[in-house]
């Protein structure tokens, strides 16, 4: 509570100009810490973004006839920034999500900024907020750009009137095991997306429509719950909020991106991370059995980065993985691909932006 109140003095206090904010660093969760700015733009029926502008962080107001309140017609993105040990702040990869966001807003039936338009957003946002970026090594701005139809229906149509928001909140760790390794569970009665579906693409229905799977698992113990398809109940998917790849005699495979799996930018940076290295990757279906066969699994997301996990229970059957320790390729990945992202290493492959 005393940090929200600390927060809530910062916010209206735009005359404090340290150069990083007092907070506790060593224990940011992946929780929201309120900021001081927020981006805003809205497009009417001409499907064109307005010039978007820098606002002090708060609530917005929309109708209660919003066709994103009642219909769910809504995108989120999530990237990060980090600090570099010179002070100053790289994105990773922002014109991934801008492309991300045009493709889901074709079929939310949504418009969308242009990859210019959002890139230029975030970093206006990031500037705005550079404060709240953590020190090297203590975490990252985690960035988090909506797409909203805000105009108001009642019949069901898109909306007539789309915002655009980014708000950024200070994170670390996503699960509450840190470093350690997760346990998922493989979900044997619910199932996160159909081919046909929205699955493949970021909107927000498919995040509310997995808290009651999640819920479940968590109230077993489990860090998170791992689905498999809907067609055969056979072939892994995604976690609720990441990418899964299993390691078997140092090749890499992960489930291919076929409409009901969420191309993550992190999973498609770990394969091309992978590939520089000499690994064999492989985007394939990949079958359960060979899940509970794997030397090593591991978890990819915005959110998560690398995610080793320790076990997976399937069937009331329970597999480990790596004698609880990481194992050594999700070691050696989560090392590489932080180095880019943290600016520790050139960036050879082209992916920040100051
Ligand atoms: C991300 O990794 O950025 C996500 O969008 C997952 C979210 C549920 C936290």
């Amino acid at each position: 509570p005393s940090m929200t109140k600390y927060q809530a003095s910062l916010a209206t206090n735009y005359t404090d100009t340290s150069e990083v904010v007092d907070l506790d660093w060593e224990n940011l969760g992946f929780g929201l810490v309120e900021t001081d700015f927020m981006y805003v733009a809205k497009c009417g029926p001409d499907g064109n973004f307005s010039k978007g502008e820098v606002r002090p962080f708060g609530p917005i107001a929309v109708s209660p006839s919003a066709g994103v309140l009642n219909y769910g017609q809504g995108l989120f993105e999530g990237l990060k920034a980090y600090r570099k040990t010179d002070g100053s702040i790289l994105l990773f990869r922002p014109e991934e999500n801008a492309t991300r966001m045009i493709t889901g807003a074709e079929r939310m039936c949504m418009p969308a900024p242009t990859v210019e338009q959002f890139v230029d957003a975030v970093k206006k946002t990031v500037l705005a907020n550079k404060r709240w970026v953590p020190p090297t090594g203590k975490g990252s701005l985690y960035i988090r750009p909506l797409l909203m139809g805000s105009g108001a229906v009642l019949g069901l149509a898109p909306a007539p009137e789309y915002t655009f928001i980014i708000f950024v909140s200070p994170v670390g760790n996503y699960f509450k095991e840190g470093l350690s390794p997760i346990n998922l569970i493989v979900e044997d009665k619910f199932h996160r997306a159909s081919p046909g579906g929205t699955g493949g693409v970021k909107t927000i229905g498919n995040y509310a429509s997995v808290l009651k799977a999640q819920k479940i698992a968590k109230g077993k113990g489990y860090s998170d719950v791992l689905y498999l398809d809907a067609v055969h109940d056979k072939y892994l998917e995604e976690v609720s909020s990441c990418n899964i790849f299993v390691v078997k005699d140092n090749v890499i495979s992960t489930p291919a991106i076929k409409g009901t799996i969420l191309p993550g930018i992190t999973r498609k940076s770990i394969i091309e991370v992978a590939q520089s290295k000499g690994f064999k990757v492989e985007e394939r279906l990949v079958s359960v059995d060979e899940l509970l066969d794997a030397d090593e699994v591991f978890c990819t997301g915005t959110a998560v980065v690398v995610s080793p996990v320790g076990s997976i229970t399937y069937m009331g059957e329970r597999v480990e993985y790596g004698n609880q320790g990481v194992g050594v390729v999700s070691q050696q990945l989560y090392k590489s691909l932080t180095s880019f992202q943290m600016g520790l290493v050139e960036d050879c492959m082209g992916w920040t932006v100051q």
